[in-house]
């Protein structure tokens, strides 16, 4: 059950004239193929821990400010598990949740990092019900953060004006099945077959063994934006299908669908084909870019703290990312109020 909830992107905002000049691009072509007006990119010496730690002390804020009935959990420590979903860790070893958890206080509580890329939120939420199911921790606290600006190349105008930085949290606990803020249903699945169409070939254990095959720019991203383009809308729209028909919700029960903020033609060509009634997306893409796996966690608080999320609504969330992974999830939207928003995006919610 959903009871905490906060986004956060850095103060430095990047409007599309404020681009680099060698990339030759405008205004008009980025909204026009993207949708994207403005994205925040952190200052140099920030790094994706930074954004996961101001979301994370956001959402346990919010999460503590109410504890639910029978429960004492929210002394400290208020979590028993914590899960970082990144694409972008700060170093590739160790792990960036005992970090986190240590930098909030939480003691010697389980910490793992989940890598799915774009899809990572959506992973993260599904393995933090798994493990409360399973009785091994009874509070999660999930984080999803990506600081994507690093890995843009210099001359990369597609990637470029796409890729933002941000970080988004949640906080699950054990809840009754069918009460607002309850997950109903999850659907995952990958295709390694297309690891290639988006990668950062660079920086891993294969690029230390053959350094020779290897040069700086393969520390950036490669993308072919077109070919990721069709497997983001395929796999969005037949993973939403298949979760609406476990959960046994028609396309008209769904009464919010936020899918990863990858591009705005993305998300129509996505609500067009399950396809929705019009009116139920939420989207923040226009203010926020792509920020992978923090996006739909940016989103739901940017849409809860603008009221365009009401306590019990159907919520369909629905993910894209490198790998190829793709996930969706079910729930009901829990009882939570607004409070104010940082840097004019996200906000944290607050169990009201
Ligand atoms: O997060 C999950 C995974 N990521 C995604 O889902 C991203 C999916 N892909 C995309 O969003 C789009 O493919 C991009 C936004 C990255 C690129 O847009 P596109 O419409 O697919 O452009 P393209 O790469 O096919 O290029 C079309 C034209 C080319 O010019 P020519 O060869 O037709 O003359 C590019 O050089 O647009 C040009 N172009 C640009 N022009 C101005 C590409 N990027 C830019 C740019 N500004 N930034």
């Amino acid at each position: 059950m959903l009871e905490g909830l906060a986004g956060v992107v850095p103060p430095r905002a990047v409007g599309n004239n404020e681009l680099p000049a060698a990339w030759e691009t405008d205004d008009a072509w980025v909204r026009r193929r993207t949708g994207i007006g403005v994205r925040h990119w952190v200052a140099p010496g920030v790094s994706t821990g930074d954004l996961a730690l101001q979301a994370a002390v956001r959402a346990l804020d919010v999460a503590a400010a109410a504890p639910p009935d029978g429960l004492d959990a929210v002394t400290p420590p208020p979590v028993d598990a914590v899960i970082v979903a990144t694409s972008t860790p700060d170093r590739p070893m160790p792990a960036m949740a005992p970090q986190l958890a240590h930098r909030l206080g939480l003691g010697q509580v389980a910490a793992w990092d989940v890598a799915a890329a774009c899809s990572g939120f959506v992973y993260a939420l599904a393995t933090a019900a798994g493990v409360i199911g399973a009785g091994i921790a009874h509070r999660v606290l999930v984080v999803a953060a990506e600081v994507y600006s690093t890995l843009i190349a210099p001359d990369d105008r597609g990637a470029g004006v796409v890729f933002a930085d941000g970080a988004g949290a949640v906080v699950l606990r054990r809840g009754e099945h069918g009460e607002p803020g309850s997950i109903l249903g999850f659907d995952l699945g990958s295709d390694g077959a297309g690891h290639e169409l988006i990668e950062v070939p660079g920086g891993g254990a294969l690029a230390r063994s053959a350094p020779d095959r290897y040069t700086p720019a393969d520390l950036h991203f490669r993308m072919r934006g077109r070919d990721v383009f069709q497997h983001a809308v395929t796999r969005m729209t037949l993973s939403s299908q298949v979760l609406l028909k476990n959960v046994g919700w028609s396309v008209d029960d769904v009464d919010r669908f936020v899918a990863h903020q990858a591009n705005a033609r993305i998300l129509s060509a996505v609500a067009d084909r399950i396809p929705l009634p019009a009116g139920r997306q939420i989207a923040n893409i226009d203010r926020v870019g792509n920020t992978g796996a923090a996006s739909i966690p940016l989103a739901l608080a940017d849409a809860a703290g603008n009221s365009r999320l009401h306590t019990g609504q159907r919520v369909l969330l629905t993910s894209f990312g490198a790998g190829l992974t793709w996930g969706s999830a079910a729930l009901l939207w829990p009882h939570l109020a607004p409070v104010p928003s940082v840097h004019g995006v996200g906000g944290p919610v607050r169990s009201a």
